[in-house]
């Protein structure tokens, strides 16, 4: 079984989806998947022109001459697609939105019906991965992640496919944050298990699906204390001075 990761983060390698991505495909790897990361930052990736020339091209081949070929030869390949961003305006990221924008040569031009008598272009290239996201964000609340989680079922219902684990954690800042190391460590576990269970089983249990939902600290306060925490860490970032 292969997964392959596509994050988002501009940051890359030092930012807070890293810490969740790394964790899963370790995971995932423990449970003997071949693993791949890819970190969309380091990557050509123009945006998509509408030109719809891919659909008439008999090789599905993009009119634009970056990275992108090779990694949607990556994401064929795939048995498992993890699409891992930071919420950037209740969304996606931009880098990660013009990947899966740049995925049309997958697609087929024509109008089909899917099963709930919506219409759908069917898939071009053979059957799609199964499909995992991982987000974090920067407020504290599981709340913030609603268009994800639309988004994955409509990506779903776009690709004819499954999300076998959504991951959505916020309070992101403390992923990285060396004074919440502790229970850091204890979310990671947490996700390396999901990593596991997906190779193993095929999906994410729901036992493991609620755990991942609970806050990093299980304290009452922890909202409150995390917007403490952050404030202050910007206070003295601003060394005193006032924002406008
Ligand atoms: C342009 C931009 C938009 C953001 N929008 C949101 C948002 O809508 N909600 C939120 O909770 N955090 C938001 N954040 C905070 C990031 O989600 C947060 O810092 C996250 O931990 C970054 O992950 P990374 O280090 O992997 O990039 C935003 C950050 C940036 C730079």
């Amino acid at each position: 079984m292969k997964v392959v990761a596509f994050n988002g983060s501009p940051k890359g390698e030092e930012g807070n989806t890293h810490v969740m991505v790394g964790a899963f495909l370790e995971g995932a790897a423990k449970a003997g998947a071949d693993v791949e990361n890819v970190f969309l930052a380091e990557k050509k990736i123009d945006h998509c022109r509408g030109c719809f020339q891919c659909w008439l091209s008999p090789t599905a081949e993009c009119v634009l001459k970056d990275d992108m070929a090779e990694l949607i030869g990556l994401f064929s390949s795939a048995d498992i697609v993890v699409f891992a961003t930071p919420l950037h305006n209740d969304n996606v990221s931009s880098r990660l939105k013009i990947f899966i924008d740049r995925l049309l040569p997958l697609g087929d031009p024509h109008f089909a019906v899917d099963a709930g008598g919506e219409t759908v272009h069917p898939s071009r290239g053979g059957e799609c991965p199964k499909f995992v996201m991982i987000a974090n964000c920067g407020f504290p609340e599981q709340s913030h992640f609603q268009v994800l989680r639309l988004l994955a079922q409509r990506m779903a219902r776009n690709y004819e496919t499954e999300f076998v684990a959504e991951i959505y954690r916020g309070g992101g800042a403390w992923l990285t944050e060396p004074a919440a190391a502790d229970a850091v460590a204890r979310y990671t576990d947490l996700v390396k298990k999901a990593g596991e269970e997906v190779v193993t089983t095929g999906r994410l249990s729901e036992g493991t699906r609620q755990r991942l939902e609970e806050p990093l600290i299980p304290s009452p306060e922890f909202v409150e204390i995390y917007r403490q925490t952050v404030n202050r860490s910007w206070d003295e970032a601003l060394g005193g001075r006032e924002q406008r």
